[in-house]
């Protein structure tokens, strides 16, 4: 069962959020290979107050939306603290500054106290009664979660978890046992008394001096004793010795628990600069000696290794799901991610072949793991499974086609700290500020003295990519790119984006499309029927050009957000396109990151006989809506399953592959409710209407002048050298694509800026 008690107005909005009409049904997917687990089961996903990733951390609607959202099978756990008159209440930190509004509700509440020996200042439960504590509201304490659900949550007792949530499996925490007999409190007989009215499953604690008390009178019980480990280095109080060493003698722990409770690293250690290591024997020695293992500190936001590519699911099946050992359950703040990899992504035979939708199509290459459009990126791309690499095609100087990102060689080389970076100019058909361009360089100008740099979409969030890799990589021409494709049969395809082909025809005398019709030729693309050459562009009057001169596929990129298609422009584009990529925000509208709505430009642009790619989709937690619970897989199920795109662009093929790949998405109704797609635009149903965000004006509408350019002027196959441009053809009318683009892109930044100055004061 998901629901089992009315929650009241904003639990029952908050399980609008899923189309779960039949999730009653859904069954826990039987995996046909063994988990090597200690019991045989799946791990367990163990929800840290709730969906704390979303909601504030062990509030009603974190512990309700745990269920709704993930698996049913999910754990709650609290860290159970005790009021002055001894009520046990589920709060994240023994100090209550950060995570409630207390230093608002008792202005003068501050204390000092000692806790495990060390002087703590703060606003502490043990000063207040239950009652004084129901005038505190929760809130959310990581500050790169959203705070729109602050002030609307009450701390709730043990007991209140039990009667509104019945969670179906309930593990306390229970730290700081010494420091709550300091003040005359006994966690011990709390829990006695607690066990007589409800029942629970586990009880973990660092302090061993607790567990043995405990250990004995509930030998009988079923519930289970965990010892949690705190960092190696720090000191468990009541034996004085160190965790570090502790872990030493799990013989001895298996004296008086069951399990173990670690952070993470103490199974994968990560190196300073946070690459993963190889893998401790941990988990096969406590197996060894009868304990089960569980780790901790996993979230969607949390600062991940690079090895898993800002991937969460891929962290999970790392610790699940590695050929040698698995845990027995994970601590998350996002447990839907948990029981998406656990229940459908782990044990996926990675031989069988991909479901057909969505077709996964490169951006720049794997540009997310190594710098984009570089042999390493395209490599990348292959070996994640993409079915189509794309090379966005750009001019030397010398007439060298080449891949990349951008025309503008600041963007993503080293062009700004080699010699070359006084080249620069202003050429405002391109952009407004200062640029580098390809044009103005030689091809061997470039590979002598630039190097590809990784780019960095997040760095505002102080997020960045394989910094190990980040100048790695060779550049491509176009001919090595086609070269390549056609060696590597298991892609479908490969596409080439062509812009600016405009103003190279008109200042250059230069056909940027005569010379990639010339390239396929050379390349004996055009002559093999098993791979598929894709054209991309955001000028009409390139796949006009295009379509009358190759038999390519044609994809028309809508560059800017809009929110509809009227039936003119659509008509028009069928004349040049087969399939046509929109933003990410043309299909689910967003403010500030929570999604308003969805669209109907998938299904209008499919009705009219168009395929429709969404473009871009990134791992990095920034990049998903609020809706997708910093999710990529949730994001992509959205696009593919909600909306119905045909193909997703992505920096992380790796990602969207193994989500064609996930052992759910064949089950059809009978998929697990967290794998179904997310009801948009539910989230800001449930925000106060105070802490609304702002209602944005809606994106416009694609027009048939929007679309329809006038063709490209003659032009040769040799760009006109630098000397003679004087010479070049006075300019006719501007492409209206590149205006169109930045002013979305600045819109975009501006977004993304103001966001960031929210979360990040
Ligand atoms: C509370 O937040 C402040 C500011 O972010 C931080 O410095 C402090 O460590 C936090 N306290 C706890 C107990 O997490
Ligand atoms: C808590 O409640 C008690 C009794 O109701 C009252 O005397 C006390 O002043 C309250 N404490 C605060 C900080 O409000
Ligand atoms: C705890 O109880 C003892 C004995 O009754 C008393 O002396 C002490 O002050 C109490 N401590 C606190 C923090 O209430
Ligand atoms: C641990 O150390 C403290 C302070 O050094 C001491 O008071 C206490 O007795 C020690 N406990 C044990 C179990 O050794
Ligand atoms: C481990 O703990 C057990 C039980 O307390 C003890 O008998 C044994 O000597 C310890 N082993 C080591 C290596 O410390
Ligand atoms: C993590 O990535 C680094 C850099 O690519 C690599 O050297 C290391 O072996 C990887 N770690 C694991 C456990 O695969
Ligand atoms: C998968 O394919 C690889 C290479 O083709 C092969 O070595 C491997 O044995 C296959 N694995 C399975 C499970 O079939
Ligand atoms: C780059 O090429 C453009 C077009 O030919 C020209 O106007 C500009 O001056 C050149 N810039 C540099 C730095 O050579
Ligand atoms: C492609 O086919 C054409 C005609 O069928 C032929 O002339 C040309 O040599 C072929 N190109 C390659 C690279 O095989
Ligand atoms: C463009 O190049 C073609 C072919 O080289 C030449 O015939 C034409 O005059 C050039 N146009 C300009 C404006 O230089």
């Amino acid at each position: 069962m998901w629901v089992r008690s009315s929650w009241g107005v904003s639990l029952f909005a908050a399980s609008l959020l899923l189309s779960m009409v039949t999730a009653q049904v859904a069954k826990q997917p039987k995996s046909s290979s063994p988990w090597l687990t200690l019991s045989g089961d799946a791990p367990m996903v163990i929800a840290k107050g709730g969906f704390s990733g979303l909601f504030p951390e062990s509030s009603s609607n974190a512990y309700a939306f745990a269920y709704i959202a993930g698996s049913p099978d999910t754990v709650s756990w609290c860290d159970v603290r005790l009021t002055k008159d001894g009520v046990g209440i589920c709060l994240p930190e023994i100090i209550m500054d950060n995570c409630t509004d207390a230093t608002y509700a008792f202005p003068d509440g501050k204390n000092t106290y000692i806790v495990n020996g060390v002087s703590t200042t703060g606003w502490f439960s043990v000063d207040y009664t239950m009652k004084n504590l129901s005038q505190v509201f929760l809130k959310q304490e990581v500050l790169s979660r959203t705070f729109r659900f602050d002030g609307t949550f009450h701390i709730l007792s043990v007991e209140d978890v039990e009667t509104q949530v019945k969670p179906p499996s309930f593990w306390l925490n229970i730290q700081h046992d010494m420091f709550y007999r300091q003040h005359n409190l006994s966690m011990r007989s709390y829990l006695i008394s607690l066990s007589k009215r409800i029942i629970i499953d586990y009880v973990s604690s660092p302090e061993v001096a607790f567990l043995t008390s405990i250990s004995s009178r509930f030998k009988k019980s079923k519930m289970k004793l965990v010892f949690r480990f705190l960092e190696e280095t720090t000191i468990e109080p009541s034996t004085n010795q160190t965790y570090g060493s502790l872990l030493k003698n799990l013989t001895f722990v298996k004296t008086f628990a069951s399990g173990i409770l670690v952070p993470k690293d103490y199974i994968w250690p990560v190196t300073s600069d946070l690459y993963l290591q190889p893998h401790t024997s941990l988990v096969s020695d406590a197996h060894k000696v009868g304990l089960e293992v569980f780790a901790s500190d996993f979230a969607n936001d949390a600062v991940l290794s690079y090895n898993y590519s800002y991937d969460p699911l891929a962290e999970y099946l790392s610790f699940a799901d590695n050929g040698v050992f698995s845990v027995d359950g994970v601590l998350t703040d996002f447990p839907i991610t948990a029981s998406e990899a656990i229940g459908c992504f782990a044990h996926v035979d990675k031989n069988s072949s991909a479901n057909v939708k969505p077709v996964v199509l490169s951006h720049n290459g794997a540009s997310g793991v190594f710098p984009g459009s570089t042999d390493l990126a395209y490599q990348q791309a292959v070996d994640d499974g993409a079915d189509i690499i794309d090379c966005s095609v750009q001019v030397t100087q010398d007439g060298t086609l080449i891949c990349m990102s951008s025309i503008n060689l600041m963007d993503d080389t080293t062009v700004t700290r080699s010699p070359l970076n006084t080249r620069s100019s202003i050429i405002p058909e391109i952009q407004t500020g200062l640029g580098i361009y390809t044009f103005n360089l030689t091809w061997d100008e470039i590979q002598k003295n630039l190097k590809p740099a990784i780019s960095n979409p997040e760095l505002a969030y102080n997020l960045v990519r394989n910094p190990r890799f980040k100048n790695a990589g060779k550049f491509m021409t176009l001919s090595d790119f086609l070269a390549f494709a056609k060696r590597n049969k298991a892609l479908s395809g490969a596409l080439i984006n062509i812009e600016h082909a405009a103003f190279l025809a008109e200042k250059l005398n230069y056909s940027i499309t005569d010379a990639v019709i010339s390239a396929l030729k050379d390349s004996g693309f055009t002559n093999q029927t098993d791979q598929e050459v894709l054209i991309q562009s955001s000028s009409s009057a390139v796949l006009m050009k295009m379509k009358q001169k190759t038999k390519c596929k044609l994809v028309y990129m809508v560059d800017e957000s809009i929110r509809d298609a009227d039936a003119s422009s659509i008509a028009d584009i069928k004349h040049f396109a087969d399939t046509v990529s929109v933003q990410k925000q043309s299909v689910y509208p967003q403010s500030l990151e929570f999604i308003t709505g969805e669209t109907k430009l998938v299904q209008k642009l499919q009705s009219a006989g168009l395929s429709v790619y969404v473009y871009v989709l990134r791992n990095e937690f920034v990049s998903q809506a609020w809706d997708f619970f910093s999710d990529p897989v949730v994001e992509i199920n959205n696009y593919v399953q909600g909306a119905g795109v045909d193909g997703i662009i992505t920096d992380f093929p790796v990602t969207a592959v193994a989500y064609k790949r996930n052992t759910c998405s064949k089950l059809g109704d009978d998929a697990p409710g967290y794998m179904r797609p997310v009801q948009v635009g539910g989230l800001l149903q449930i925000i106060d209407p105070q802490a609304q965000p702002p209602a944005l004006a809606p994106m416009p509408v694609l027009e048939v002048s929007d679309v329809v350019e006038a063709p490209l002027p003659p032009a040769s196959l040799k760009p006109l050298s630098q000397t003679n441009e004087q010479n070049a053809v006075a300019p006719a009318a501007q492409p209206s694509a590149g205006p169109r683009c930045t002013a979305a892109f600045n819109l975009l930044v501006s977004l993304l800026m103001l966001i960031g100055a929210l979360l990040f004061i």
